[in-house]
């Protein structure tokens, strides 16, 4: 079972478990059916969602599918009628449970599994009765249940296979880890080892040697950290070193002997350890709130998983696979199914609109977000078009009194009397559902290697300054694949400026607005000098460089400096798929660079590598001869240099570096902060190297790219 199949499931039961199951399925856009006697339920739900959605957004990298839709309905029957995939949480009584199994067990058809959250309660009693048994299975999640990835499945006999085979796939398909337990058993794996832990603790607190706050410190400041690593075994594996397991089971084994432990003895929880347990976590909880607790459960939750994701191990190989498996979903065209064009329509939610718009597509607009955007003259500007609305000052409940298509616009009336009217093509352009927003996202960077030598993206200045396209083509080029050759530009300092103009305004920095590269006698920069340049960015030392980089060539009849060019892009993403280890310190160690002179001390820190949040490149920094000495902590000294190394080796691999030679009246313009260059040494003693430079910034140049993209 794929996503795509599991279009709706009935849930037995909506308190934390059932709420978790709720909001994991809603958010990757599976209906929920659910029934719970407790009116209350829908409420919890709700909440639940809400967390979810800012974890599940936080967590992962690709967008989920646009919102399952929740139902609740009055009975299990209902609930159980016509859905895909059952599981119920009700509590741990064996005849509750049965009774509500034995309702979806009656209405459900043969082939859908129903599947149990139970934590102790064994699959063979919970099916006995039922018309089609082989379908139930245990499937025990962890709270929340929406963030962690772990579901016991259990059908303990070997005709529930090919229930727990489609158990297996639905959980997968929502990000899970399932751990198929072949074997059935009170309270299955995980809970037999956390009762274990469970009975010591209170035995320590019965015993009066640890408060509830000193046993949890004693869990969460060392082996619960190690835990979510390595569990137990690989984590004693380790202790035993290099001679083994063998060899730590024969050193440690004796002493399982002495009876530290309680083992089964369970202590009485008679009211004084009640009283005293409570008193205890009262005081460890100081005041916090269970939601604030589970805020902060939630936050530090994903931190871990992002972090093990980082390292591409546990749990977190579980979050990059699905984000993977979320983003593949998502490119496939099909993923919302259009409803057939017609008249566009608009639909009231709870929280949003759902509008159909004519050619079939549906998105949904949040109440607030809509308020917000209001393009009426009192909300917006008519001539800045700058919001002149307080957004700060809307009630953040505000739900539409009326809304309706009015021709190609949607007209909402709101309580305090205020009407907006949207055209529909403006918000079908700003559609946040997983197709448009995979189709809007920025191209990405074309990268390249040495092979781009045979094929170099070239234009002529004539053609370039000729007309808007020409101006359009070169933006674009030098946009995608990092640099672009202009070639035949006349060797003067007017022609350079008049050309970087039309992009943008020019980005002085120390070196003046733009910057004569020849012998100095007195060089403050070792590109003044007749010396190789090997790869680098110009003003690492800033805390922002300048962007863009125009180098015209007005004199070349020195034997040597031909110019060489590197995309850095290009060799992060060899470290990133080759060698994860140097890319992860290529990104999290900051480089210190520094540039002085007699009226200068410009320094700046940054890694070599700096990533969007969605994890795609936003900088390549590195500039060997701008390094200033580490300030690093003598344990990431050869790590660091290590990264940097070989960071260095590909950059100037023949794999990935091109080499040019530069004549009077070329130019070559590169993107300063992802592609590197350099040149080869010169004998500045048979001939003249001139270079006259400037720079423009990246933010004018994508504002200049968007401009010439807008339709006439
Ligand atoms: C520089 C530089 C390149 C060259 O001035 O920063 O890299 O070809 N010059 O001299
Ligand atoms: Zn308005
Ligand atoms: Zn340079």
């Amino acid at each position: 079972m794929t996503l795509s199949d599991l279009r709706r499931v009935g849930l037995l039961g909506g308190g934390v478990i059932g709420g978790g199951w709720a909001a994991r399925f809603l958010l990757h856009g599976v209906d929920v059916h659910l029934f719970d006697p407790d009116p209350s339920a829908a409420g919890t739900v709700e909440r639940t969602v809400i967390d979810a959605r800012w974890a599940l957004g936080r967590l992962l990298t690709s967008p989920l599918p646009a919102e399952g839709s929740l139902v609740v309905v009055s009975s299990p029957q209902e609930a159980a009628a016509g859905v895909d995939f059952v599981q119920e949480s009700a509590p741990e009584r064996l005849e509750l449970k049965r009774h509500l199994l034995a309702a979806a067990d009656e209405v459900a058809d043969p082939t859908v599994v129903l599947a149990s959250s139970t934590s102790g309660l064994r699959p063979s009693a919970l099916r006995s009765g039922l018309r089609h048994p082989q379908r139930l299975v245990v499937g025990h999640p962890f709270n929340p249940v929406y963030l962690l990835p772990l579901v016991e499945v259990c059908g303990g006999d070997p005709s529930t296979d090919a229930a727990v085979q489609r158990a297996v796939a639905v959980y997968r398909s929502v990000g899970m880890h399932p751990l198929e337990l072949a074997v059935e058993t009170d309270g299955f794996v995980a809970d037999r080892l956390l009762e274990a832990l469970w009975r010591e603790a209170l035995w320590l607190v019965h015993d009066g040697v640890a408060t509830t706050s000193q046993i949890d410190d004693a869990i969460r400041y060392g082996p619960g950290l190690r835990w979510s690593v390595m569990g137990s075994f690989l984590t004693y594996r380790l202790a035993g070193g290099e001679a083994g397991m063998r060899h730590f089971l024969e050193q440690f084994g004796p002493a399982l002997q002495l009876s530290w432990t309680k083992l089964m003895d369970v202590p009485d929880l008679d009211a004084d350890l009640i009283d005293r347990i409570v008193e205890q976590s009262d005081a460890q909880a100081d005041g916090r709130s269970i939601s604030e607790l589970a805020a902060r459960r939630d936050d530090c939750l994903v931190a871990v998983l992002q972090a093990l994701r980082g390292l591409g191990w546990g749990a977190g190989e579980v979050v990059a696979r699905h984000d993977r498996a979320l983003e593949a979903r998502a490119a496939t065209p099909s993923a919302q199914v259009p409803a057939p064009p017609g008249p566009p329509s608009v639909d009231q939610r709870e929280r949003h609109l759902a509008i159909t718009f004519a050619d079939g597509h549906r998105g949904d607009f949040h109440h607030l977000w809509l308020r917000d955007n209001c393009p009426c003259t009192d909300c917006l500007h008519p001539q800045t078009h700058e919001r002149v609305l307080d957004t700060f000052s809307l009630d953040p409940d505000i739900a539409p009194v009326t809304a309706e298509v009015l021709d190609d616009a949607l007209a909402i009336d709101w309580p305090d009397g205020h009407r907006t009217v949207i055209s529909l093509d403006w918000l079908g352009a700003r559609c946040a559902c997983s197709d448009c927003r995979l189709a809007a996202a920025p191209v990405p960077p074309r990268t390249w290697d040495a092979a781009i030598a045979d094929d170099l993206p070239e234009l002529r200045f004539a053609d370039v300054v000729a007309d808007d396209v020409g101006l359009a083509e070169f933006v674009e080029m030098v946009w995608t694949t990092g640099f672009a050759v202009v070639r035949d530009v006349p060797a003067t300092a007017a022609a350079l400026h008049d050309l970087a103009g039309r992009v943008g305004p020019v980005r002085e920095t120390n070196f003046g607005r733009d910057w004569h590269v020849r012998t100095e006698l007195v060089p403050n920069n070792v590109a003044f000098t007749s010396v190789e340049l090997r790869p680098h960015s110009d003003l690492a030392n800033y805390e922002a460089p300048p962007g863009v980089q125009f180098l015209l060539c007005l004199t070349a009849d020195a034997p040597g400096g031909d110019s060489t060019l590197v995309d850095g892009f290009a060799v992060a993403d060899r470290l990133r798929t080759e060698e994860p280890e140097t890319f992860a310190v290529l990104c999290d160690v900051a480089i210190p660079y520094r540039f002085h002179d007699d009226d200068h001390d410009l320094r700046w820190s940054a890694p070599v590598i700096s990533l969007h949040p969605d994890g795609s490149y936003q900088e390549v920094r590195f500039h060997n001869a701008l390094m200033e000495p580490f300030d690093l902590p003598v344990g990431l000294v050869e790590r660091t240099y290590g990264a940097l190394r070989r960071f260095n080796q590909l950059a100037t691999s023949d794999d990935q570096r091109i080499r040019m030679r530069l004549r009077p009246g070329d130019l070559v313009v590169f993107h300063n902060r992802r592609v590197l260059h350099g040149r080869d040494a010169f004998d500045p003693g048979h001939g003249h190297r001139h270079l006259l430079g400037l720079y423009v910034d990246v933010d004018d140049w994508r504002s200049r790219r968007r401009v010439l993209q807008r339709p006439e």
